[in-house]
């Protein structure tokens, strides 16, 4: 690698949430009260999660995003500057509540979220252009679909521009104009997300492939999916390749995606070559699942690092 994570500078524009996340068996049926158990606080939010794990990851991080005039807001943005990030892009929306997102958890470790983006739905494209001097000293921008379209759009357009780095992390599902899929270095969906983007069923690694070469079609160079159990896919037109899971105790899977995103981001931002870096990102997307919550369950390097160091040298 051509550089440390230390010596890489990433901006992520994207969403802050709060998240109340309980224990559950099922989901409840229309009409029925259904107990749970176990409530829990977390800061969250895919964009949140992404600057947190960046920063955990060792690379200086800045977070442009919208949060509430409300006690959740201060604790969000707290959370992010306990963690080192530059929230000096933060917008404070004095309209809405600060976003929020109302996560079940089921005994096989999979997870439910509902999400009500409030405050996120406040950030422009005039808020990405005051953060203008940021994104054109860092390295890399990632951002994600929990904030309006158009700050989506006018972030990897400003990235694009000044010649960083660009990822897109296709969550959560939702439709995505070609033009701005086209906009990032790198589209990075989880088999639901890819769904949406394509409009085809993705079941399994083969129509997998086949959904992220018809985003290709569109126009995109790279993707890269992330397939849940079953690891991650690159998709080019040069090459695809699978990389498997790491086997680890999942107990929640929220921010898994995030984290990955983030080490991808920092990887090669430090110039390590594609495969290490999805290899590292597996790693730091399979820790994260092995905690509850999301940006308290996100690995520091150090984790990720050893790890890896104790993996086979074959993978
Ligand atoms: O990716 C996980 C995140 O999705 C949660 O933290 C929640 O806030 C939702 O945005």
């Amino acid at each position: 690698m051509a550089r440390r994570p230390e010596e890489v500078h990433v901006v992520v524009a994207g969403s802050c949430n709060f998240d109340i996340v309980v224990k559950g068996q099922r989901l409840p049926k229309e009409g029925e009260t259904l107990m749970v158990s176990d409530l829990k606080f977390f800061p969250g939010g895919k964009g949140a999660n992404q600057a947190v794990a960046a920063a955990r990851l060792g690379a200086r991080t800045s977070f442009i995003g919208s949060v509430g005039q409300d006690i959740v807001g201060d604790f969000l943005v707290r959370g992010l500057k306990d963690n080192g990030i530059d929230t000096t892009w933060v917008k404070r929306d004095g309209e809405r509540s600060s976003g929020s997102a109302f996560i079940m958890v089921f005994p096989n470790g999979n997870n439910c979220i509902t999400v009500d983006p409030a405050a996120n739905l406040a950030l422009t494209p005039a808020d990405i252009e005051r953060a203008r001097p940021v994104i054109e000293a860092a390295d890399a921008l990632t951002t994600v679909l929990e904030i309006p379209l158009e700050a989506v759009e006018a972030a990897l357009r400003l990235a694009r521009l000044a010649g960083k780095l660009t990822i897109l992390d296709a969550g959560p599902p939702c439709h995505c104009p070609a033009d701005i899929l086209k906009l990032a270095d790198i589209v990075s969906p989880n088999e639901t997300e890819l769904e949406h983007l394509t409009g085809e069923t993705v079941s399994g690694r083969v129509s997998a492939q086949e959904a992220a070469e018809k985003l290709l079609d569109l126009g995109v160079k790279t993707v890269v999916l992330k397939l849940g159990n079953d690891g991650s896919m690159l998709v080019t037109r040069q090459k695809t390749k699978h990389f498997s899971a790491y086997k680890v105790e999942a107990v929640d899977p929220t921010a898994a995606g995030d984290a990955f995103t983030a080490a991808l981001g920092v990887q090669l931002a430090a110039k390590a070559k594609m495969e290490d870096a999805i290899r590292y990102a597996n790693v730091a997307g399979a820790l994260t699942t092995t905690k509850l919550g999301a940006q308290p369950s996100l690995p520091t390097r150090q984790e990720v690092e050893d790890f890896a160091a104790r993996l086979p040298k074959s993978r």
